[in-house]
């Protein structure tokens, strides 16, 4: 059985699919069988890997729309390496999103439940990679999510929608994990004194944030504009400092 987890938080830019992306790298490499599923129409996971989705018929929406299951897709998933697929998403998510928000609760939550429900013994782990929204999508994972991990820069805009990611989620009675400090710069005054407030808000809601923080490095958005791949999975010296933060997190998390 594989454990369901997500990375998410209502704001954009936090770091959610560089965490994905590169969690998803780590356990690979630990030879853990991962699916990675974009769950955000804009389709930067599958641009991590170097694959633009725009045009793409093989797609999270267009399974969900045709009512594919996994099993069925799985030929068409972007094999990264032995141990990982990416399953990506573009516009036709929205469109998907759109076209079942009609349907009960009780059948429109259903749907990524039912699409994975064939794969959940081929994969270790199904990690998604969310969108900055609540929407019928969040509503899907909640119904699936074995732990979700809220992922938040230390600062003040960013902190805010960690907190009423949280009261989404408390009121969803979401497993919530822990909450992932990204993109810090503790050299900062700024920096140091949002972490304490990010810290404030997972003990208001009884969940740990991590002692591995993700540091602002050029080199996590270098490496998927030079590589075309998640730090995580490139072999280059100069990465070796940044690359040992993911290992950290990976070890943290206790996958
Ligand atoms: N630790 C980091 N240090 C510096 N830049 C980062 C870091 N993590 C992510 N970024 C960059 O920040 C931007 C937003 O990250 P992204 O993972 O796309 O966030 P989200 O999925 O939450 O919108 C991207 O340009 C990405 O390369
Ligand atoms: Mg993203």
């Amino acid at each position: 059985m594989s454990k369901v987890i997500a990375f998410y938080n209502n704001k954009g830019g936090v770091a959610k699919t560089t965490t994905a992306t590169n969690v998803a790298g780590v356990l690979s490499l630990k030879k853990k069988k991962v699916l990675l599923i974009d769950g955000d129409p804009q389709g930067h996971t599958s641009l991590t890997f170097g694959v633009d989705s725009d045009e793409l018929q093989t797609t999270l929406g267009a399974y969900l729309t045709s009512n594919w299951s996994a099993k069925k897709a799985s030929k068409y998933f972007i094999k990264v390496n032995d141990y990982l697929d990416v399953i990506p998403s573009n516009q036709s998510l929205s469109d998907f999103i759109i076209d079942v928000s009609s349907e009960e609760p009780k059948t429109r939550n259903k749907h990524l439940k039912n699409f994975i429900e064939s794969v959940k013994n081929d994969y270790d782990y199904i990690i998604f990679d969310m969108a900055p929204a609540v929407d019928i999508v969040l509503e899907n994972i909640v119904e699936i999510v074995d732990d979700l991990i809220v992922v938040a820069v230390p600062e003040t805009y960013a902190v805010k929608n960690a907190e009423t990611t949280l009261k989404i989620t408390d009121d969803k009675n979401v497993n919530v994990r822990y909450i992932v400090p990204t993109k810090t710069q503790l050299n900062t005054k700024t920096h140091k004194f949002m972490l304490e407030n990010l810290r404030e808000v997972a003990q208001a809601h009884n969940i740990k944030m991590t002692d591995t923080y993700i540091p602002n490095l050029i080199a996590f958005s270098e490496a998927v504009s030079i590589y075309e791949l998640p730090l995580a999975l490139i072999e280059d010296s100069r990465y070796k400092n940044a690359k040992k933060y993911y290992e950290k997190l990976v070890q943290e998390l206790g996958y």
